[in-house]
């Protein structure tokens, strides 16, 4: 399986910053694993455009579940891929709680990202007080049930692990810890997906940086990383890619 260093720029990002991914093509012409940067929706079909010839991939944040119609504001999964985009990102921990979205929620998304060819990269999490309460491993089990639709594969689907205390933060779980998680959404996937479990990508996100990324990434089932914060600097996301690689 190739090994995926998926970056999420958030809300940040200008016409300025796109020279980010020049030095990161540039530094990383022919990397080991799969690189894909998921910009803000109004740099997507200038950032494709200018990755077009590198290694680097490029996806939204978001979807809706729809193909089009009457939702102001939205963006759907045939847009992104008219934009160039390969993947979007469904139900990260900001999307659940800023905009209430359900695992029913985004479960329809991970399909309408599928209709539309893209690669949906589902993400999952415990917050705090769940992990104190000895919860995570129900509470990550629920949205992996909830979360991601019938007819996954390894070709359409990532899932990305989250702890929510983690993101943006600097704390990282032990080691241990995110093998213990990691390891229960393997088995979890392949109860439900049988032989596709295998080859489904599971990524760790929160507070990947280049001084902890190859440590992570020796962990079992840690099959990438999703790295917001230090996605935004080509050097600090090298750093990563190359730990990856
Ligand atoms: P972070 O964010 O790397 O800034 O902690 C990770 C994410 O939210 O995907």
């Amino acid at each position: 399986m190739k090994k995926l260093a998926a970056g999420n720029w958030k809300m940040n990002g200008l016409e300025a910053t796109l020279a980010e991914i020049d030095a990161l093509a540039s530094a990383h012409p022919a990397p080991g694993c799969d690189v894909l940067i998921c910009p803000p929706a109004t740099l997507l079909s200038r950032l494709s455009a200018r990755a077009e010839g590198t290694a680097i991939a490029t996806g939204a944040q978001d979807c809706h579940p729809n193909e089009s119609g009457a939702h102001t504001g939205d963006v759907s999964a045939g847009m992104i891929a008219d934009a160039g985009g390969a993947y979007v990102i469904v139900g990260h921990s900001e999307r659940r709680a800023d905009h209430g979205e359900s695992d029913a929620v985004v479960r329809a998304k991970a399909e309408a990202a599928w209709r539309a060819g893209l690669i949906a990269i589902i993400c999952v999490g415990e917050t705090l007080d769940e992990r104190d309460a000895g919860r995570t491993l129900d509470i990550v089990g629920g949205q992996l049930a909830g979360s991601i639709p019938d007819g996954a594969t390894a070709a359409n689907t990532v899932v990305a692990y989250e702890p929510v205390w983690a993101i943006g933060t600097g704390k990282v779980p032990t080691l241990a810890e995110i093998g213990e998680v990691h390891d229960d959404i393997r088995a979890r996937l392949s109860a439900r997906f049988s032989g596709e479990a295998a080859g489904m990508r599971l990524l760790y996100g929160g507070s990947v940086k280049p001084s902890n990324a190859a440590e992570i990434f020796g962990v079992s089932n840690v099959d990438g990383a999703l790295v917001g914060g230090a996605s935004l600097k080509a050097a600090d996301f090298g750093g990563i890619v190359g730990a990856l690689a």
